[in-house]
């Protein structure tokens, strides 16, 4: 069977969170011997967005491609990285038509294969108005039918469990992967679904262990106890959590034969 892997890690959360991606690179490289590597990056500049040095810091680590969530427009600058078509960054693909950056993209793999990538946003509990996840996926395996392809690995970013199941269960057949983030939680649901679609409701953090989903828990703890607005702090050192998945996949028919998690941790001085 001829078979690639694709190697992904859940939201990086700031500069803890990029640390331990370029401190477990090197061991993860060497023990899947992933054939694409995907991080979602919408929490990699100090908890929200992105910047060109952020990425630069894990693209130089070794992952390949990066899709991302409600949280990629938090820096403005994201809007001119999305001016250069070669990124290597998808925006959630449901967004209204003409907004900067794409939600698709055909990756190349070394053997002259291709991988499509794509990032949708669910909306139960998002105030954000989206396109139906579920009708832009039919539309995006519409468009790409005709071109051949190694594997098709989509990033479901949402909050609410039950729209990720039913999203994963309505894909199942006709993706490789359905790998679900933003929580920042990882789920012990990690599968192959009866169609071929490796699915897990989410893949969880590389983030801080001891805070609320990456953030300082102290201001966190007051906002719940008082209801009172607070700033978000970072950490900047700690144990960090490093949560991914490694797919493999059948290439000959696109189906994902299993999905492992991963789990590290490391410390961040
Ligand atoms: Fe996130
Ligand atoms: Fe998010």
């Amino acid at each position: 069977m001829a078979s690639i892997k694709v190697l992904m890690f859940g939201d990086i959360v700031g500069r803890v969170g990029r640390r331990a991606v370029v401190a477990v690179m090197p061991e993860l490289k060497k023990k899947y011997k992933p054939d694409l590597t995907i991080a979602n990056v919408e929490n990699l500049a100090h908890g929200v967005g992105v910047t060109p040095s952020t990425l630069d810091e894990v693209r130089q680590a070794g992952v390949d491609f990066f899709t991302s969530g409600n949280h990629i427009w938090d820096k403005p600058e994201v809007v001119m990285m999305f001016e250069d078509k070669n990124l290597p960054l998808l925006r959630p693909a449901n967004y209204p038509l003409g907004v900067p950056g794409r939600g698709v993209a055909l990756v190349s793999i070394s053997g002259n294969r291709q991988i499509l990538i794509t990032n949708l946003m669910g909306r139960v509990f998002m105030p954000q108005q989206f396109d139906c996840p579920f009708r832009k996926i039919d539309s995006i395996l519409e468009e790409y039918k005709e071109i051949p392809r190694a594997a098709t690995i989509i990033d479901f970013h949402a909050e609410a469990t039950s729209e990720k199941v039913a999203f994963g269960l309505y894909v199942d057949g006709r993706a490789s992967a359905v790998l679900g983030t933003h929580t920042h939680v990882p789920t012990a649901d990690a599968e192959v679904l009866p169609g071929g679609t490796a699915y897990v409701s989410d893949i969880g953090m590389v983030g801080a262990k001891g805070t609320v989903i990456g953030v300082d828990k102290k201001n966190i703890l007051k906002k719940f106890l008082t209801q009172m607005p607070a700033a978000h702090e970072m950490p900047e050192g700690g144990v960090c959590a490093v949560n991914a998945v490694c797919v493999t996949i059948d290439e000959t028919n696109q189906r994902a034969v299993s999905i492992e998690r991963i789990y590290r941790e490391v410390e961040i001085i």
